[in-house]
């Protein structure tokens, strides 16, 4: 294929493929199967591959993400972001539509959009194309997101049709779908991190991650509801609406359009009915002034515009009986208290649990079991117990004792000063603490030994046969093979059996074989020292380069590595003065495990791994441009020639060529100076 051809082709996946995005992601009718698409995908990145130069912005190939950034750079918004003012009555929207009717003479229309709960997003188009994505920081400026922002898949980084001006900005929200939200606090379960408590945390989390190949494996989507800019000429807002939903934003369907605040009550009704059947978490419904000469007329006060205001729903609430109080031991030995409730139907789900958190709250609440507790479901996907109705406590009711010693292993609990956690000690000898290390080490993110899962682990342990993760590697196929366990179902679902038979036996010894030549850094990570999450395994991986080194090392040493605070530091290097530990990390050794990081290692600093820069112009003297161009290199960045849409930035010196701004800047890249670049190495 000649050049020609390629950059044909290339144009024509690309203009497909946005289709089809836009079919699947906004229309929700694909046309074609998952399979065909990933097929032409994989197509269209092979030819990028061989023809870099004819990379498009909008190729659906960045929504894969590989951007990693260390630190996000602030940017003033064009126009400010505004909050709404809030109501929770009748009377106060009531009292809003009198305040409208103050200032406009004749007829007011409303109209009625959900008030998505997630994190709003402002986004820049210039000549049609997604060139910024800023978060609402303080409202004046925000932080630059667009890397993260192009993996999510109902943006769009090409609009359709024409007609839009070459410059505009649209807000809306960006949120994750409740189905999505409960599969990645599995995900976090299983590896022992805390889940999150709802999906507005998760998605302003997965926003600010710093690799964005890893926010593209979140399920997030947007909600857009506002267009600024200086040439756009609608006459309402709904128009305006219509208009972001022709040009390929996602636009919620659930709106109204209202002649007066009966019909907005109305609205606001059937959706507190019905917002249980959405896919994701609304907390109101925003009421808005239709005519945009209305809105212009009551402007804005400093925090928000007298045009719209936002009906916020009131947690819903029930009572029911507190049955009794199961006590649950966690991987890291943490004591959570569950409360068992009489079955009781809330916000469109049977409860039959709640979380009381620690000992602390348990006595705040001064809760008795067969008490009638208050419990509601806010923006929490658990449900809390908020109260108790003393009117209805039983003279005889039961005083909660918080156990003192571990329900699983008797050992006496613990509670660090200052700390609300009831914690068990035992860490090496208590069955769910093990049980949980086990399962940490096994994971994808770990050791990703994945012929092992939570079951088989529990085979293994009640058998005797793994007490600590160095044991795994001491299993042999005759000594698990046959072995098999009965599990209950729970909440009337079917038991179920395992057993190892002579496939599932291979298959285990095989994979944890595999599993030793896991890299260093996801070694360290999955021997579950407390605090060293991913991040911190790597950056101790890169920087002491291998176990000894990180044995060695005094407190203070730790606290040099980049990203290790004090905490974290205390906790490793309890860690290993351990005598138990030290025996495991021989024990893991002896067994093959890689205990020295790879070639990263050499590098000065892992400031701008991952990252492509260009330098470009002149810093005093050729030498100087050298130096810099080494110091991309040596701190895990790749130095690349032109710009195009997968650089990260520019360090920019004088007589930088105006055509390599310009494309940075329409682009949105962010062209800094050599201090800035400097500052960047040194953080
Ligand atoms: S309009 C100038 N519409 O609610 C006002 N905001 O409490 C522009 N929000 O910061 C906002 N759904 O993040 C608007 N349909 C909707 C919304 C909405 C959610 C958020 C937005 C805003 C916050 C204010």
């Amino acid at each position: 294929m000649d050049k020609n051809e390629a950059q044909h082709l290339i144009n024509e996946l690309v203009t497909k493929l946005n289709d089809h995005n836009y079919k699947y992601y906004i229309l929700a009718e694909p046309t074609i199967s998952d399979y065909e698409f990933d097929m032409l995908l994989e197509k269209l990145a092979a030819l990028e591959k061989a023809h870099p130069e004819f990379l498009l912005p909008d190729s659906p190939t960045q929504r894969v993400g590989g951007t990693v950034t260390s630190e996000f750079i602030s940017a003033k918004h064009t126009y400010p972001m505004l909050s709404l003012s809030n109501t929770y009555s009748e009377g106060e929207l009531r009292d809003f539509d009198e305040r409208v009717h103050k200032i406009i003479d004749g007829k007011v229309e409303y109209i009625c959009e959900l008030k998505f709960d997630g994190l709003s997003i402002s986004l820049t188009y210039e000549k049609g194309l997604l060139i910024r994505a800023l978060t609402r920081g303080d409202g004046e400026s925000g932080d630059d997101v667009t890397a993260n922002v192009k993996t999510i898949r109902s943006i769009p980084l090409r609009l359709n049709g024409n007609g839009f001006p070459d410059l505009f900005e649209v807000r809306g929200e960006i949120i994750l779908p409740r189905p999505g939200f409960e599969k990645m606090n599995l995900e976090r379960i299983e590896i022992g991190e805390n889940p999150l408590a709802n999906p507005r945390n998760a998605a302003a989390g997965s926003l600010k991650m710093q690799d964005s190949a890893e926010v593209a494996r979140r399920p997030l989507d947007a909600y857009m509801y506002y267009a600024l800019g200086d040439s756009l000429s609608f006459e309402t807002h709904q128009q305006s609406l219509q208009t972001l939903s022709r040009w390929g934003f996602k636009i919620s369907n659930q709106t109204a359009l209202c002649q007066s605040m009966d019909e907005v009550l109305d609205f606001i009704n059937k959706m507190a009915k019905e917002r249980d059947k959405l896919t994701f978490d609304i907390d109101g419904i925003v009421v808005k002034v239709n005519s945009l000469e209305q809105q212009q007329a009551l402007g804005f006060t400093s925090k928000s515009p007298r045009w719209a205001i936002a009906y916020k729903y009131k947690a819903e609430q029930v009572t029911t009986q507190l049955l009794s109080i199961d006590y649950q031991v966690g991987r890291t030995g943490v004591v959570t208290p569950v409360a068992n409730l009489k079955p009781v139907q809330l916000a469109g789900t049977v409860v039959k649990r709640a979380s009381l958190h620690n000992a602390d709250i348990i006595a705040k609440l001064d809760v008795r079991i067969g008490d009638q507790v208050f419990v509601e479901k806010g923006g929490e996907i658990i449900p809390k117990i908020i109260g108790v109705d003393l009117s209805k406590r039983d003279l005889f009711a039961e005083q909660v004792v918080f156990p003192e010693s571990c329900p699983e292993c008797a050992t006496k609990l613990e509670r660090q000063e200052g700390e609300a956690a009831n914690i068990c000690p035992n860490e090496d000898y208590c069955p769910p603490q093990i049980k949980g290390k086990l399962e940490h080490f096994i994971h994808r993110k770990a050791m990703n030994i994945d012929s092992l899962g939570e079951g088989k682990i529990e085979i293994l342990y009640d058998n005797q046969l793994v007490k600590n993760i160095s044991d795994l590697y001491r299993l042999t196929y005759d000594s698990i093979l046959g072995l098999e366990k009965v599990f209950k179902g729970i909440d009337g679902a079917k038991d179920k059996k395992l057993s190892f038979k002579k496939k599932t036996a291979e298959n285990i010894i095989n994979g944890i074989e595999a599993s030793k030549t896991a890299a260093f850094e996801k070694v360290l990570f999955a021997i579950g020292i407390r605090y060293v999450g991913e991040t911190v395994a790597r950056k101790l991986a890169f920087h002491f380069k291998n176990i000894d080194a990180i044995i060695a090392a005094t407190d203070e040493d730790l606290q040099e590595a980049e990203n290790i605070g004090e905490k974290v530091a205390g906790s490793i290097y309890a860690f290993f003065r351990k005598p138990e530990n030290l025996l495991l990390i021989e024990n893991l050794k002896s067994a093959g495990l890689t205990m020295v990081a790879e070639k990263q290692a050499e590098l000065a600093s892992t400031n701008l791994v991952g990252k492509s820069i260009v330098v470009s112009g002149s810093f005093g003297s050729s030498k100087r441009r050298k130096e810099l161009e080494e110091m991309v290199a040596m701190n895990g960045a790749k130095l690349s020639g032109g710009v195009t849409s997968k650089t990260d930035f520019v360090v920019a010196g004088e007589n930088m060529g105006p055509e390599k701004r310009q494309k940075a800047v329409s682009l949105g890249i962010p062209v800094i100076t050599e201090a800035e670049f400097l500052e960047m190495l040194n953080k």
